[in-house]
């Protein structure tokens, strides 16, 4: 076993604030989610936009998937736990997400994308992360990386804890991606029940974990399966320590904030609502998806 021995000491781990449950909705040609990360905390939770989680093994809830349709402004990570989607970009980019792979898109001055699934049964299961840029790189060129599932870091905890680094570091193991401005990290961490697991966090950084298989106990509060928690940016914290109370799987997610003015319409996100004018005014003369 690649025993990790780099495993921080956390002296104080941060609390819960709240739990949130979610709200079950459909998006794309009729793709039904749940949208974890909802509008409504996209101040509290910055730099991330949104969270969806989508899970079916019914084909009638995924099959037309997301045909073309336009982002400017900011990043998509889609992370695929079970299923095919075909991703295609104006940019010329094509890719085929399977199976524990992601893909990192970054949207910038603007992309037009589909996302389509290439099963006609069985189960789709995965997440979609937006990670906002800072005003300074939302008219970067796009850019897109895809990971298959044995080419993310990963590591194990002495105590057994299985750790996807997809992006930032974890227990000193560098992820897949790494963004100065947001310093984003997102890890997917599978623990048997009885294990504990703590990560180094910035006090100032905003985190939140969602469970998606089992159980967990942070400071002593449950944490529900299909439940994130929104961990309080407590300032003698220096990180987070979470303990298994079921074998379980879950999403940490945190990022420096960017602490800028969000104009969201739709798939655009910038800072201001003449940006947003332009975004849709761009789109609507076809001059989103140029390659220039
Ligand atoms: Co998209």
């Amino acid at each position: 076993m690649n025993t990790n021995a780099n495993a921080p000491t956390v002296k104080l781990s941060r609390t819960i604030e709240r739990l949130v449950a979610g709200q079950a909705t459909s998006d794309g040609a009729g793709v039904k989610l749940t949208r974890v990360l909802t509008n409504d905390l996209q101040q509290r939770l910055d730099p991330f936009l949104m969270l969806d989680a989508f899970g079916s093994d019914n084909p009638n809830d995924y099959i037309a998937g997301f045909p073309d349709h336009p982002h400017r402004g900011f990043e998509t990570v889609t992370y695929m736990i079970a299923g095919r989607m075909l991703h295609r970009d104006s940019a010329g980019h094509e890719g085929l997400l399977e199976n524990g792979g992601v893909q990192w898109m970054t949207a910038g001055k603007g992309v037009i994308h589909s996302e389509i699934p290439q099963q006609e049964d069985g189960v789709m299961e995965g997440f979609q992360l937006w990670l906002n840029l800072p005003g300074r790189d939302k008219m970067n060129p796009p850019w897109y990386r895809d990971f298959k599932n044995q080419d993310l870091p990963k590591l194990v905890t002495d105590q057994g804890v299985d750790v996807t680094i997809i992006a930032g570091s974890s227990h000193g193991v560098s992820g897949a991606v790494t963004r100065d401005a947001t310093q984003a990290l997102y890890l997917d961490v599978h623990m048997p029940a009885g294990a504990r697991f703590a990560q180094s966090l910035p006090a100032d950084h905003n985190v939140f974990v969602y469970v998606y298989r089992g159980a967990l106990s942070i400071a002593g509060v449950a944490v529900p399966t299909q439940r994130m928690a929104i961990l309080n940016n407590d300032a003698q914290a220096d990180g987070l320590v979470i303990d298994a109370t079921a074998d379980a799987k879950f999403l940490l997610i945190a990022g420096k904030p960017l602490k800028e003015p969000i104009a969201q319409y739709g798939p655009f996100v910038m800072n201001t609502q003449a940006e947003i004018r332009q975004a849709i005014e761009d789109f609507r003369a076809g001059r989103l998806g140029e390659i220039a």
